[in-house]
């Protein structure tokens, strides 16, 4: 049985002293012993959330990391800097970073294959924009995305990873795909899941959906069957979050 996770991305919003005191006000709101809850956060607010979530059921991730082990490589983080500062999770081709920093398939497999290595749990996120679903693109491109991301990487360790769907089109936009829609992406991608590897991979493998999740559409999305969980934006960084952690409640 697949556990929900319930992962917020704050992108770039909350400094340090920002970033503790949302943890303290969300601290009672996210308590679910059903699910896994994190919150990715930016990388300067790294240590002290990991302080701030301490004794709690909240794990720390980080929004990226650079695939090289160290070195002269200004500005970048590596996976055992992560490691080190008690990051559980790392978010990886986020489409933002897709677009803005030109992400590729071929780094993102780069980077997927390094947090492996470290014992990261990476959260590797995939989607279609508007026009490639309009289209008939979106689950070619889907499938294309997870077929190069997971290039080199083996069953037992691709068990591990959690892949987030995330249509372009509904990030920010407070157009949520309807629950039909995600699943049968999410559906898509188990079945490619099962195709690249085994039956019982896919079994493992966790799905979520992100894209303009929030208190009032969790319920829905969470209770298909390839759902396994939410990457959520917005909602996030408000009390609303705990609504979507205690979706099942
Ligand atoms: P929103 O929930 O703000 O639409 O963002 C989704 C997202 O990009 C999560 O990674």
């Amino acid at each position: 049985m697949r556990r929900k996770l319930i992962a917020g991305n704050w992108k770039m919003n909350k400094t340090p002293s920002e970033a503790v005191a949302l943890i303290a006000d969300l601290k009672d709101l996210v308590c679910n012993d059903e699910v896994d809850v994190c919150y990715c956060v930016p990388a300067i607010d790294i240590i002290p959330a990991v302080e701030a979530v301490k004794g709690t059921n909240v794990a720390i991730g980080a929004q990226n990391l650079y695939f090289e082990e160290k070195g002269a490589y200004t500005g970048e983080i590596s996976a055992e800097m992560l490691c080190d500062a008690g990051v559980r999770y790392v978010i990886m081709g986020h489409s933002e970073r897709r677009g803005y920093f030109g992400e590729t398939d071929e780094d993102i497999n780069k980077k997927l294959k390094k947090a492996l290595e470290h014992g990261l749990i990476p959260i590797m996120c995939c989607g279609e924009s508007l026009e490639q679903r309009q289209q008939g693109l979106t689950l070619s491109l889907i499938r294309e995305q997870i077929r190069i991301g997971f290039d080199g990487v083996s069953a037992e360790q691709a068990k591990g990873v959690v892949i987030a769907y995330e249509p372009i089109w509904a990030i920010g936009t407070g157009v949520t795909a309807t629950s039909e829609q995600a699943e049968e992406v999410c559906a898509d991608i188990r079945k490619y899941i099962a195709e690249l590897y085994d039956a019982e991979t896919a079994e493992e493998i966790r799905i979520l959906y992100g894209g303009s999740m929030n208190a009032g559409n969790a319920a829905e999305l969470l209770a298909m069957a390839d759902i396994d969980g939410g990457l959520i934006g917005g909602a996030s960084l408000k009390k609303d979050f705990g609504s979507i952690v205690n979706y099942n409640k």
